[in-house]
Protein backbone atom coordinates (compact mmCIF):
# COMPACT_ATOMS: atom_id res chain seq x y z
CA UNK A 1 0.00 0.00 0.00
CA UNK A 2 1.43 3.65 -1.16
CA UNK A 3 1.92 5.68 2.27
CA UNK A 4 0.32 9.34 1.39
CA UNK A 5 1.64 11.81 1.69
CA UNK A 6 1.53 14.52 4.65
CA UNK A 7 -1.35 16.45 4.77
CA UNK A 8 -1.05 19.85 3.24
CA UNK A 9 -2.13 22.08 5.85
CA UNK A 10 -6.26 23.63 5.12
CA UNK A 11 -6.14 27.21 5.71
CA UNK A 12 -8.35 28.43 8.23
CA UNK A 13 -10.04 31.29 7.66
CA UNK A 14 -8.90 34.04 10.13
CA UNK A 15 -12.47 35.86 11.94
CA UNK A 16 -12.83 39.24 10.25
CA UNK A 17 -15.87 41.62 10.41
CA UNK A 18 -17.20 42.22 6.99
CA UNK A 19 -19.29 45.45 7.44
CA UNK A 20 -22.82 45.64 6.13
CA UNK A 21 -23.34 41.44 4.94
CA UNK A 22 -25.49 38.99 7.06
CA UNK A 23 -23.88 38.24 10.06
CA UNK A 24 -24.57 35.16 11.23
CA UNK A 25 -24.55 33.70 15.52
CA UNK A 26 -23.50 30.66 16.63
CA UNK A 27 -26.52 28.63 15.43
CA UNK A 28 -26.22 30.17 11.92
CA UNK A 29 -28.74 32.30 12.54
CA UNK A 30 -28.28 36.16 11.33
CA UNK A 31 -27.81 38.21 14.62
CA UNK A 32 -30.77 40.04 15.63
CA UNK A 33 -30.00 43.49 17.99
CA UNK A 34 -30.51 46.63 16.39
CA UNK A 35 -29.85 49.94 17.82
CA UNK A 36 -27.55 48.46 20.14
CA UNK A 37 -24.98 48.62 22.88
CA UNK A 38 -22.16 46.38 24.14
CA UNK A 39 -21.03 45.70 27.89
CA UNK A 40 -17.86 44.06 28.58
CA UNK A 41 -17.86 42.22 31.45
CA UNK A 42 -15.30 39.67 33.19
CA UNK A 43 -14.09 38.54 30.02
CA UNK A 44 -17.37 38.70 28.12
CA UNK A 45 -18.97 41.01 25.65
CA UNK A 46 -22.70 40.96 25.67
CA UNK A 47 -24.48 42.63 22.84
CA UNK A 48 -27.99 44.07 23.64
CA UNK A 49 -30.33 45.51 20.86
CA UNK A 50 -33.81 45.98 19.31
CA UNK A 51 -35.11 42.33 18.22
CA UNK A 52 -37.08 43.04 14.91
CA UNK A 53 -39.53 40.90 13.36
CA UNK A 54 -39.95 40.64 9.55
CA UNK A 55 -42.67 42.94 8.58
CA UNK A 56 -43.41 46.48 8.29
CA UNK A 57 -45.01 46.65 12.35
CA UNK A 58 -41.67 45.10 13.08
CA UNK A 59 -39.63 47.84 14.02
CA UNK A 60 -42.25 48.15 17.16
CA UNK A 61 -41.38 46.18 20.20
CA UNK A 62 -42.90 42.62 19.79
CA UNK A 63 -40.27 40.66 20.72
CA UNK A 64 -38.47 42.62 23.37
CA UNK A 65 -34.29 43.50 23.77
CA UNK A 66 -32.14 39.94 22.09
CA UNK A 67 -29.06 39.94 23.99
CA UNK A 68 -25.55 38.08 22.53
CA UNK A 69 -21.90 36.80 24.14
CA UNK A 70 -18.68 36.66 22.61
CA UNK A 71 -15.38 36.60 23.93
CA UNK A 72 -13.75 37.54 20.84
CA UNK A 73 -15.98 40.14 18.92
CA UNK A 74 -16.20 37.91 15.86
CA UNK A 75 -18.21 35.02 16.71
CA UNK A 76 -21.75 35.91 18.98
CA UNK A 77 -24.11 32.62 21.16
CA UNK A 78 -27.70 33.84 21.10
CA UNK A 79 -28.29 34.47 24.66
CA UNK A 80 -32.04 35.16 24.41
CA UNK A 81 -34.68 37.90 25.11
CA UNK A 82 -33.13 39.55 28.04
CA UNK A 83 -36.19 41.60 28.80
CA UNK A 84 -39.58 41.05 27.33
CA UNK A 85 -42.18 42.48 26.02
CA UNK A 86 -45.94 42.73 28.18
CA UNK A 87 -48.88 40.47 27.27
CA UNK A 88 -50.60 42.79 29.38
CA UNK A 89 -52.27 45.70 27.12
CA UNK A 90 -51.59 48.15 30.13
CA UNK A 91 -47.76 47.57 30.86
CA UNK A 92 -45.63 50.42 29.59
CA UNK A 93 -43.70 47.34 27.85
CA UNK A 94 -46.99 46.25 26.57
CA UNK A 95 -46.40 43.90 23.02
CA UNK A 96 -45.90 46.51 20.05
CA UNK A 97 -44.90 49.73 21.81
CA UNK A 98 -41.82 51.13 20.93
CA UNK A 99 -38.85 50.14 22.80
CA UNK A 100 -35.26 51.51 21.08
CA UNK A 101 -31.42 51.57 21.69
CA UNK A 102 -31.03 49.41 24.52
CA UNK A 103 -27.62 49.84 26.52
CA UNK A 104 -26.85 47.94 29.29
CA UNK A 105 -24.32 49.25 32.45
CA UNK A 106 -22.85 47.31 35.64
CA UNK A 107 -22.96 49.06 38.86
CA UNK A 108 -19.86 47.87 40.75
CA UNK A 109 -21.27 49.34 43.74
CA UNK A 110 -24.98 47.96 43.61
CA UNK A 111 -23.77 44.05 41.47
CA UNK A 112 -26.97 44.91 39.44
CA UNK A 113 -26.70 45.08 35.31
CA UNK A 114 -29.00 48.38 34.82
CA UNK A 115 -30.24 49.01 31.02
CA UNK A 116 -31.64 52.12 29.80
CA UNK A 117 -33.74 52.19 26.73
CA UNK A 118 -35.90 54.53 24.36
CA UNK A 119 -39.88 53.59 24.92
CA UNK A 120 -42.63 54.94 23.49
CA UNK A 121 -45.63 53.85 24.56
CA UNK A 122 -48.56 51.75 22.78
CA UNK A 123 -50.21 53.51 20.50
CA UNK A 124 -48.61 57.13 21.24
CA UNK A 125 -46.31 57.22 18.03
CA UNK A 126 -43.47 59.34 19.26
CA UNK A 127 -45.50 61.38 21.95
CA UNK A 128 -44.46 59.99 25.06
CA UNK A 129 -40.72 60.26 24.61
CA UNK A 130 -39.13 58.83 27.82
CA UNK A 131 -36.87 56.41 28.92
CA UNK A 132 -37.40 52.83 30.16
CA UNK A 133 -35.33 51.18 33.18
CA UNK A 134 -34.87 47.27 33.50
CA UNK A 135 -33.02 45.80 36.13
CA UNK A 136 -31.07 42.31 36.41
CA UNK A 137 -28.33 40.21 38.56
CA UNK A 138 -26.84 38.45 35.58
CA UNK A 139 -25.80 39.97 32.29
CA UNK A 140 -27.80 38.13 30.21
CA UNK A 141 -31.10 38.99 32.31
CA UNK A 142 -34.09 38.05 33.03
CA UNK A 143 -34.07 41.85 33.25
CA UNK A 144 -36.94 43.30 35.00
CA UNK A 145 -38.88 46.41 34.32
CA UNK A 146 -39.02 49.10 36.96
CA UNK A 147 -40.28 52.40 35.42
CA UNK A 148 -40.51 54.63 32.83
CA UNK A 149 -40.28 58.35 32.76
CA UNK A 150 -39.29 61.56 30.68
CA UNK A 151 -35.45 62.57 32.53
CA UNK A 152 -35.27 65.58 34.38
CA UNK A 153 -39.29 66.07 33.19
CA UNK A 154 -37.64 66.58 29.18
CA UNK A 155 -38.42 64.32 26.44
CA UNK A 156 -36.13 61.64 25.59
CA UNK A 157 -36.34 60.00 22.30
CA UNK A 158 -32.48 58.30 20.56
CA UNK A 159 -30.38 58.03 23.87
CA UNK A 160 -27.04 56.30 24.84
CA UNK A 161 -25.33 55.57 28.24
CA UNK A 162 -21.78 56.97 29.15
CA UNK A 163 -19.64 55.69 32.14
CA UNK A 164 -16.70 57.61 32.99
CA UNK A 165 -13.13 56.55 35.31
CA UNK A 166 -14.87 57.34 37.82
CA UNK A 167 -17.82 55.05 37.16
CA UNK A 168 -20.17 58.38 37.14
CA UNK A 169 -22.58 57.49 34.60
CA UNK A 170 -24.34 60.10 32.18
CA UNK A 171 -27.32 60.10 29.57
CA UNK A 172 -27.16 61.71 26.28
CA UNK A 173 -30.23 62.07 24.66
CA UNK A 174 -32.38 63.82 22.30
CA UNK A 175 -34.90 66.03 23.52
CA UNK A 176 -36.96 68.82 23.16
CA UNK A 177 -38.57 67.17 20.11
CA UNK A 178 -34.82 66.16 18.78
CA UNK A 179 -34.15 69.94 18.43
CA UNK A 180 -31.09 69.70 21.50
CA UNK A 181 -29.27 67.20 23.41
CA UNK A 182 -30.02 66.41 26.98
CA UNK A 183 -26.91 65.38 29.73
CA UNK A 184 -27.72 64.22 32.44
CA UNK A 185 -25.35 62.74 35.45
CA UNK A 186 -27.38 59.45 36.72
CA UNK A 187 -27.64 58.67 40.26
CA UNK A 188 -24.91 56.27 41.42
CA UNK A 189 -26.80 53.36 40.98
CA UNK A 190 -27.78 53.89 38.12
CA UNK A 191 -31.41 53.60 37.93
CA UNK A 192 -32.51 57.23 37.94
CA UNK A 193 -31.20 61.36 36.64
CA UNK A 194 -29.61 62.73 39.73
CA UNK A 195 -30.93 66.03 38.70
CA UNK A 196 -27.73 67.49 37.50
CA UNK A 197 -28.10 67.93 33.75
CA UNK A 198 -27.32 70.46 30.51
CA UNK A 199 -28.44 70.96 27.08
CA UNK A 200 -25.82 70.72 24.35
CA UNK A 201 -25.85 71.36 19.78
CA UNK A 202 -29.05 73.55 20.48
CA UNK A 203 -30.77 73.16 17.17
CA UNK A 204 -28.51 70.76 15.80
CA UNK A 205 -31.32 68.01 15.80
CA UNK A 206 -28.55 65.47 16.39
CA UNK A 207 -29.85 61.84 16.84
CA UNK A 208 -28.54 58.14 17.50
CA UNK A 209 -25.35 59.91 19.96
CA UNK A 210 -22.42 57.78 21.07
CA UNK A 211 -20.04 58.84 23.33
CA UNK A 212 -16.15 57.41 24.38
CA UNK A 213 -13.32 58.84 26.21
CA UNK A 214 -9.70 58.38 24.72
CA UNK A 215 -6.37 60.79 25.14
CA UNK A 216 -8.00 62.08 28.22
CA UNK A 217 -10.74 64.08 26.08
CA UNK A 218 -14.44 62.91 25.43
CA UNK A 219 -16.22 62.25 21.57
CA UNK A 220 -19.09 62.17 20.27
CA UNK A 221 -20.47 60.65 17.01
CA UNK A 222 -23.87 60.96 16.15
CA UNK A 223 -26.27 61.44 12.76
CA UNK A 224 -28.67 63.96 11.93
CA UNK A 225 -32.42 63.61 11.98
CA UNK A 226 -34.13 62.07 9.10
CA UNK A 227 -35.64 58.93 10.45
CA UNK A 228 -34.69 55.53 9.01
CA UNK A 229 -32.84 57.22 6.03
CA UNK A 230 -29.24 57.72 6.33
CA UNK A 231 -27.65 61.46 6.55
CA UNK A 232 -23.94 61.95 7.46
CA UNK A 233 -22.48 61.36 10.34
CA UNK A 234 -21.47 64.39 13.11
CA UNK A 235 -19.01 64.48 15.68
CA UNK A 236 -17.99 66.50 18.57
CA UNK A 237 -15.18 66.58 21.26
CA UNK A 238 -14.70 68.06 24.65
CA UNK A 239 -12.92 68.34 28.16
CA UNK A 240 -15.99 67.19 30.32
CA UNK A 241 -18.98 65.02 29.81
CA UNK A 242 -20.97 68.01 30.28
CA UNK A 243 -19.45 70.17 27.78
CA UNK A 244 -18.72 73.01 26.28
CA UNK A 245 -18.86 70.58 23.26
CA UNK A 246 -17.22 71.53 20.32
CA UNK A 247 -18.84 70.49 16.93
CA UNK A 248 -16.51 68.53 14.45
CA UNK A 249 -16.72 67.23 10.63
CA UNK A 250 -18.39 64.01 9.30
CA UNK A 251 -16.04 61.87 10.54
CA UNK A 252 -16.44 58.98 7.68
CA UNK A 253 -14.24 58.80 4.98
CA UNK A 254 -15.26 56.89 2.10
CA UNK A 255 -17.42 55.68 -0.36
CA UNK A 256 -20.81 56.70 0.92
CA UNK A 257 -19.44 58.66 3.59
CA UNK A 258 -22.36 60.86 3.13
CA UNK A 259 -24.47 58.53 4.07
CA UNK A 260 -22.77 57.13 7.38
CA UNK A 261 -21.88 54.32 4.89
CA UNK A 262 -26.42 53.66 4.51
CA UNK A 263 -25.91 53.56 8.43
CA UNK A 264 -26.63 55.22 11.61
CA UNK A 265 -24.65 55.11 14.57
CA UNK A 266 -25.43 53.42 18.04
CA UNK A 267 -22.37 52.69 20.33
CA UNK A 268 -18.77 53.26 20.16
CA UNK A 269 -16.85 50.30 21.48
CA UNK A 270 -13.44 50.73 23.60
CA UNK A 271 -11.76 47.07 22.72
CA UNK A 272 -10.77 45.44 26.17
CA UNK A 273 -7.58 45.60 26.45
CA UNK A 274 -6.61 47.61 23.35
CA UNK A 275 -6.34 50.97 24.79
CA UNK A 276 -6.56 53.08 21.25
CA UNK A 277 -9.07 50.72 19.39
CA UNK A 278 -12.30 51.62 19.36
CA UNK A 279 -14.98 50.46 17.14
CA UNK A 280 -17.89 52.69 15.53
CA UNK A 281 -20.71 50.41 15.67
CA UNK A 282 -23.83 51.48 13.12
CA UNK A 283 -27.15 50.06 12.03
CA UNK A 284 -28.16 50.04 8.41
CA UNK A 285 -32.06 50.65 8.55
CA UNK A 286 -34.35 48.42 6.33
CA UNK A 287 -38.09 49.87 7.67
CA UNK A 288 -39.83 48.10 4.73
CA UNK A 289 -38.49 45.07 6.43
CA UNK A 290 -36.97 45.44 9.75
CA UNK A 291 -35.15 41.71 10.10
CA UNK A 292 -33.23 42.37 7.31
CA UNK A 293 -31.25 45.32 9.24
CA UNK A 294 -27.34 45.15 8.65
CA UNK A 295 -24.31 46.17 11.40
CA UNK A 296 -21.87 48.46 10.13
CA UNK A 297 -18.75 47.75 12.55
CA UNK A 298 -15.39 49.85 11.56
CA UNK A 299 -12.19 50.87 13.82
CA UNK A 300 -11.72 54.68 14.37
CA UNK A 301 -8.12 56.27 13.85
CA UNK A 302 -7.22 59.24 15.49
CA UNK A 303 -5.61 62.48 14.24
CA UNK A 304 -4.82 65.57 14.72
CA UNK A 305 -7.57 67.04 17.08
CA UNK A 306 -10.10 64.80 15.67
CA UNK A 307 -11.11 61.11 14.99
CA UNK A 308 -12.38 59.42 11.54
CA UNK A 309 -13.99 56.34 10.39
CA UNK A 310 -12.64 54.77 7.06
CA UNK A 311 -14.54 52.69 5.25
CA UNK A 312 -13.36 49.55 4.88
CA UNK A 313 -15.10 46.15 2.94
CA UNK A 314 -13.18 43.70 5.78
CA UNK A 315 -11.55 44.01 8.33
CA UNK A 316 -9.63 42.41 11.74
CA UNK A 317 -8.32 43.55 15.52
CA UNK A 318 -4.91 43.14 14.59
CA UNK A 319 -5.47 45.85 11.73
CA UNK A 320 -7.39 48.24 13.77
CA UNK A 321 -4.94 50.03 15.40
C1 LIG B 1 -34.29 57.36 13.76
C2 LIG B 1 -33.82 56.90 15.12
C3 LIG B 1 -34.25 55.48 15.29
C4 LIG B 1 -35.78 55.45 15.17
C5 LIG B 1 -36.21 56.06 13.86
C6 LIG B 1 -37.72 56.14 13.73
O1 LIG B 1 -33.86 58.65 13.49
O2 LIG B 1 -32.44 57.01 15.20
O3 LIG B 1 -33.82 54.99 16.53
O4 LIG B 1 -36.33 56.18 16.24
O5 LIG B 1 -35.68 57.35 13.72
O6 LIG B 1 -38.08 56.82 12.58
Amino acid sequence: MQTQNPATPVPVAEPCFVPGQVWNDTNGEPINAHGGGLLYHEGVYYWYGEFKIAEPEGNKAQVGVSCYSSSNLYHWGNEGIALPVSEDPHHDLARGCILERPKVLFNRATGKFVMWFHLELLGEGYQSARVGIAVSDSPTGPFAFRESFRPDGAMSRDLTLFVDDDAAAYLFTASEDNRTLHISRLTDDYLQTSGEHTQAFPGRYMEAPAVFRHGGRYWFVGSGCTGWAPNAARSAVADRPFGPWEELDNPCVGPDAETTFSAQSTYVLPVAGRPDTFLFLADRWTPDNPIEGRYVWLPITFTEGRFQIPWRDTWDLNESR
